[in-house]
């Protein structure tokens, strides 16, 4: 693991010295390496051949406007939840026809705010498509199905299946097409979203098919979206294998053929990654402040709250981590067991538990790895916490600051005090 520790490191951040970007953007702090970044926009462009196809980036992953830039740039196209994802999209130069709008129990304003500006919608419920329909009569309008395949790192992030808030189901099709009928919609798309984070294509592939099926029941289809979750290796250091993409692309783009063959107008087909596009191209350093024993437990406590990286806490998900110590990565022997924490009020607060790692000391810095996706943008101030700066190293050139640290500023902006400034009054 030593030396595929050092290849990461040295593949990573090349000539930029570690300890200088902490020095001068602060710790905790996200880093992005744009060349990662494009590689895995590229690679997720060319997943299906041989049919017109768009890979939308899910923004949730990651809704830095300079990384939504890159991927704009590589040519995909992107998916909101919200309309604050499609004003970050905006901002980031995103036309409304590159725009799919996914949302999610929303409110007639927030569906308004989409349909004003000319934007593509799924609704995943009756009532949604009703609420819609009142909002859009005539419009055109993509469906979310749950055709019963769920699949994902964590039964939290698994959206399709019995066990799941999303989604339309096979026996609510009948009706859904009447309430279109009822308002006039056209119903143009399909999309699915199986969940997150698989790393066997078949799930994928037999939840695609089951797309592709119920899409024969929709004559006026333009449009098939089979949704992201594609996995990454989280267990990179212990050589865990990737996904393999070419296999499912392959199988993929010879089910979007064989269906496209058949229909009788244009059909675009579409991915949602938002995970496999950001997680690998980012990651978070942080400091060690103490290290301790508690009971059975040595504690090394770092900054890196969960208010900074929400994934352990939320999900037990697992982040190999680094060691770096006066500006070179700690080698992998002597290890001890550690569980490493942050600096929030809670016992869960941990970034890593009962983990062997080099022999912790205050100063080192801790590399938290593949942390791109799900990192910055479930951040929050919690415990009235600074969220970290994030950096770019570009393909060429110096680290770039694409977002500052909060000020304390940020922490108070937004409060009314005193209460007399209340705008109700
Ligand atoms: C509707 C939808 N599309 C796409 C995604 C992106 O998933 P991933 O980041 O796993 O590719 C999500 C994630 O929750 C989602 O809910």
């Amino acid at each position: 693991m030593s030396e595929t520790a050092k290849r990461y490191i040295d593949e990573y951040f090349g000539q930029t010295d570690i300890t200088e970007l902490v020095r001068t953007y602060g710790s905790p702090l996200y880093v992005y390496q744009e060349a990662l970044l494009r590689r895995r926009c590229r690679e997720m462009q060319q997943l299906v051949q041989g049919v017109p196809f768009a890979a939308h980036y899910s923004v949730k992953a990651n809704t830095n406007l300079e990384l939504l830039r890159i991927a704009r740039d590589e040519g995909l196209h992107a998916d909101a939840m919200s309309p604050g994802e499609i004003l970050a999209l905006e901002a980031a130069g995103y036309d409304a026809d590159a725009i799919f709008f996914i949302p999610n129990n929303i409110s007639r304003d927030e569906l308004r705010f989409a349909a004003d500006r000319g934007i593509l919608i799924s609704v995943d419920s009756l009532d949604q498509l009703d609420l819609l329909g009142s909002v859009q009569p005539g419009g055109r309008v993509s469906l979310r199905l749950n055709l019963g395949i769920g699949a994902g790192h964590h039964e939290k992030v698994i959206t399709a299946g019995d066990d799941t808030k999303f989604g339309i189901t096979e026996a609510q099709l009948d009706q859904a097409q009447a309430i279109a009928r009822q308002y006039q919609l056209t119903i143009t798309g399909l999309n699915q979203h199986i969940g997150s984070l698989f790393m066997e294509p078949a799930p994928y592939l037999a939840a695609a098919e089951r797309l592709l099926s119920a899409a024969r029941c929709f004559p006026d289809l333009e449009m098939i979206d089979f949704g992201g979750g594609f996995g990454i290796p989280y267990h990179k250091m212990a050589g865990e294998a990737r996904l393999d993409l070419a296999a499912l692309g392959s199988r993929l783009s010879e089910m979007a053929k064989r269906f496209a063959s058949t229909w009788p107008r244009p059909l675009m087909f579409m991915t949602e990654p938002g995970r496999y596009i950001a997680a690998e191209a980012g990651l978070l350093i942080g400091t060690v402040h103490a290290v301790k024993q508690n009971g059975p437990r040595i504690y090394v406590g770092t900054d890196i709250g969960f208010n900074v990286l929400a994934r352990p806490m939320l999900y037990d998900a697992w982040h190999d981590l680094l060691v770096i110590r006066r500006g070179r990565l700690l080698p992998q022997t002597g290890l001890e067991t550690v569980t490493v924490t942050g600096n929030i009020c809670e016992s869960g607060d941990q970034i890593a538990a009962d983990r062997p790692l080099p022999e912790l000391r205050c100063d080192d810095l801790v590399v938290v790895l593949d942390a791109g996706a799900y990192g910055y943008s479930m951040s929050s101030n919690y415990n009235q916490r600074l969220r970290p700066a994030e950096v770019l190293l570009p393909e060429s050139g110096r680290p770039r600051l694409i977002r500052r640290r909060d000020t304390y500023d940020d922490l108070l902006r937004g409060m009314l005090f005193p209460v007399e400034s209340d705008p109700a009054d």
